[in-house]
């Protein structure tokens, strides 16, 4: 069944400028953009409030790795002629959203969304019995609701939060989506399509209303998409008396999960900065090799002719992403009868590591060396993001009452 956002072409995602970007990055989240960029109205952005709220006692951590995380997504080839590349604090709309809904969000669901609880305990040498961790997910959802967006591609971690934003959404649209005088305005608006595409409309309702027709709603939606005459908060009303849910004003977004979510880390757990197992994206080649040399494999080959099992062994589950199936076969054999070394093994992961990370490395060097273009592009990035947040912005200031400046 399509979902109230499934004509929603627009995709939101951001990320916290911690530190340098590693293959976890790569392969659970940044190659699902690069992907998408192509076929959706992408916004990426450099979430540097979110970063604040754990990193506030060390200002340097995020100074210096905002660009870099940019030039990280250019150089795995997010390409700013598709998507547009901002910066959260340079859009100050998310943080006047991140206070309204504030205002009308239970504390108890942001006191049960999983992660707080879990960051709390796992960061325990840091104080984030704060006002501002609390509202994490809070922002994340005026991050995403600001632009409307219809997705959200993020890693497993962050499912419970594009949960909470659905919920926020839903609570939103129905505290401040029911106007006075809706049906009149509804009606003036159907008047302003002409009388054709009225009656068009009225059909296409009638056919979903009464037999839930599906194809019917979307039909209707591109109908209300083409429409020149009426504005946007008449679109929204329409699409929301076609639906019956009154009036969708922060549409429910949803999560896009990237098949291939969890890389595996050095050490057998998942590719995380905190568990310190992780090959960045602008390792050296020595250091890859150094790195996955070192790596531990099935303890119980000691000598090159113990017999292990690939499925103890850490190292598996990177063959999975970066060589053949003819070599899972040879080592899979080679592994359990105790024919192969480990380090031969290894020599395959490696190789195919080196060739995914070449061109990357290259890219992120020439960014690198124009921090200026880097510049250029978030400043024009953060414009346009800007001005889809502002349309949002007054429309969520009119439902709840405040008056236009
Ligand atoms: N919380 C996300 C993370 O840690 C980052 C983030 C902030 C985000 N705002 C967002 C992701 C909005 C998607 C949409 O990875
Ligand atoms: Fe692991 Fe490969 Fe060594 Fe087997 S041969 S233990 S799979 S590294």
């Amino acid at each position: 069944m399509l979902g109230p956002t499934a004509h929603n072409r627009r995709v939101l995602s951001g990320m916290r400028p911690t530190g340098r970007l590693h293959l976890g990055h790569y392969h659970g989240v940044l190659k699902n953009w690069t992907q998408l960029q192509y076929d959706y109205e992408c916004f990426f952005f450099v979430a540097d409030w979110h970063a604040l709220t754990t990193e506030y006692e060390n200002k340097s951590v995020i100074r210096d790795n905002i660009y870099e995380m940019v030039v990280d997504w250019l150089a795995v080839g997010v390409d700013p002629a598709s998507a547009n590349i901002f910066i959260q604090s340079h859009v100050p709309e998310h943080a006047e959203l991140h206070l309204l809904l504030s205002m009308m969000t239970p504390l108890g669901w942001l006191e049960r969304v999983p992660s707080y609880k879990d960051q709390q305990e796992k960061l325990r040498e840091k104080d984030i019995d704060t006002y501002g961790f609390l509202g994490y997910p809070l922002l994340q959802s005026a991050d995403i609701l600001a632009y409307k967006a219809g997705h959200v591609p993020v890693g497993e971690d962050q499912v419970a939060h594009v949960e909470l934003t659905r919920e926020v959404a839903r609570r939103f649209n129905f505290l401040y989506g029911r106007e006075d005088d809706f049906v009149d305005k509804v009606e003036a608006a159907i008047k302003k399509m002409g009388r054709k595409n009225a009656r068009l409309y009225s059909e296409l309702r009638r056919q979903f209303q009464e037999q839930g027709d599906h194809e019917a709603l979307e039909r209707a939606r591109a109908l209300l998409d083409e429409q020149q005459n009426i504005t946007l908060a008449d679109r929204t009303r329409l699409s929301g008396y076609m639906s019956g849910e009154g009036r969708v004003i922060l549409p429910e977004p949803q999560a896009l999960l990237t098949p291939m979510a969890k890389m595996p880390g050095l050490d057998g757990q998942k590719m995380s900065k905190s568990y310190h197992n992780t090959i960045t994206l602008r390792d050296e080649p020595e250091m890859v090799v150094k790195k996955m040399r070192t790596m531990p494999t099935d303890p119980a080959r000691v000598r090159r002719t113990d017999p292990g099992d690939p499925d103890k062994c850490p190292v598996w589950p990177f063959h999975q992403i970066y060589s053949s199936s003819e070599a899972h076969q040879w080592v899979s054999e080679g592994c359990r009868a105790g024919t192969i070394g480990c380090l031969d093994c290894k020599q395959l992961v490696i190789d195919g590591m080196q060739e995914e990370l070449a061109p990357i490395r290259e890219r992120a060097v020439e960014f690198s060396a124009n921090q200026k273009l880097v510049e250029n592009i978030v400043a024009e990035g953060s414009e346009k993001a800007r001005c889809v947040a502002r349309k949002t912005m007054e429309e969520v200031r009119g439902a709840m009452g405040l008056i236009a400046s």
